[in-house]
């Protein structure tokens, strides 16, 4: 169990913010199968929300099922991320969360994201506007620094802490490395060592062992896990499990097939045409991901343009493999 702020995060096991993936109905599935304490949604562009542009504002919502539930804005205009904060405050959600990490070229040109660790005057600005009109948690999520010969995480965690935020995530690359390489553990190490605040850390979690080793190898209060969720959603529950009871258990195909029928119908309830297919082609990608038949499955798909036929096609592939 961790704390940020009041929030209590019971398991410590958080659901990375991933843009175009972290949506409601995924995160409501993440949920339903234990063991995540705290989910985030996707990011949210301040200058968006304050200019009230309509898909932006429809991401926002979700279930109380979902919480607690951390909500991450990202932008560079202090006043604009103030507005987007008050908003993400005013919609009920546990903690609010601000991207100093992304690597996109598009965010970066905007000065927001990973382009905050080069500017950490207005990194900091950003956090002391936030802090001043925000009554519920306030966290920061940022990478190792924009790159390897400037390594900024330790200076914006004291920055972080020192303006009042309530716990900072830590993803140990650079910006300019994206994804490639190893995350390097040693500096979730050395943050934690830094900080007095809650440090949650982040990257290469792939397996549930890999989670409790994050635990021991840095000492960081809460693990974070994005990519590996996606291959196999049962990876909070089963690190949950490895940390309470040292076992846990892996899901059967019927169990495999029943989280993606599932998933699948809440997606068909709320999305239609193009949206819904863009969803179900980027979900089956993942979920069929080192199964056997899966290339297959997923060569086909390229041909389907109708949602229907490929649910279909995709309840058809599990059923077969579960049989
Ligand atoms: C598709 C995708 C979208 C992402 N979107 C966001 C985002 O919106 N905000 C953010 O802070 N990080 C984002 N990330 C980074 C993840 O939150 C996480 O820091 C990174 O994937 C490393 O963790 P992992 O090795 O467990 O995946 C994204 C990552 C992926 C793969």
């Amino acid at each position: 169990m961790a704390q940020i702020g009041p929030v209590t995060i019971d398991p410590p096991l958080v659901l990375a913010p991933m843009a175009g993936i972290t949506d409601s109905p995924f995160r409501r599935m993440i949920r339903s199968l234990g063991g995540c304490g705290l989910v985030t949604m996707e990011f949210i562009s301040s200058e968006a929300v304050t200019r009230g542009v309509g898909k932006e504002l429809g991401k926002l919502p979700f279930d109380a099922s979902e919480r607690p539930i951390a909500i991450q804005v990202y932008g560079s205009r202090p006043a604009a991320l103030v507005d987007a904060a008050l908003k993400v405050q005013d919609m009920g959600a546990d903690i609010c969360d601000v991207n100093m990490g992304c690597p996109a070229r598009k965010i970066l040109k905007g000065s927001a994201g990973a382009a905050l660790m080069d500017d950490l005057d207005l990194a900091r600005r950003i956090v002391r506007a936030l802090r001043a009109v925000l009554s519920i948690p306030l966290t920061v999520k940022f990478r190792s620094g924009l790159r390897d010969s400037e390594l900024r995480y330790l200076e914006l965690g004291r920055i972080c802490e020192g303006e009042g935020a309530d716990a900072v995530t830590l993803h140990p690359r650079t910006a300019v490395q994206q994804y490639t390489g190893r995350a390097d553990w040693d500096q979730i190490a050395r943050l934690k060592e830094e900080l007095s605040i809650p440090v949650i850390g982040n990257g290469d979690v792939v397996t549930p062992e890999d989670a409790v080793r994050m635990f021991s190898q840095t000492g960081c209060d809460m693990v974070m896990i994005g990519r590996a969720c996606l291959k196999n959603p049962w990876i909070f529950a089963q690190a949950a499990g490895l940390l309470s009871t040292a076992s846990y258990s892996e899901p059967t195909l019927h169990q495999r097939a029943a989280f993606v029928r599932r998933h699948f119908e809440i997606l068909a309830g709320e999305l239609e045409g193009k949206d819904l297919l863009h969803k179900l082609k980027v979900f089956t990608g993942k979920y069929t991901h080192g199964l056997p038949g899966g290339r297959d499955l997923r060569r086909r798909l390229t041909q389907i343009h109708d949602p229907r036929q490929l649910l279909d096609a995709v309840e058809a592939f599990f059923d077969e493999i579960a049989s």
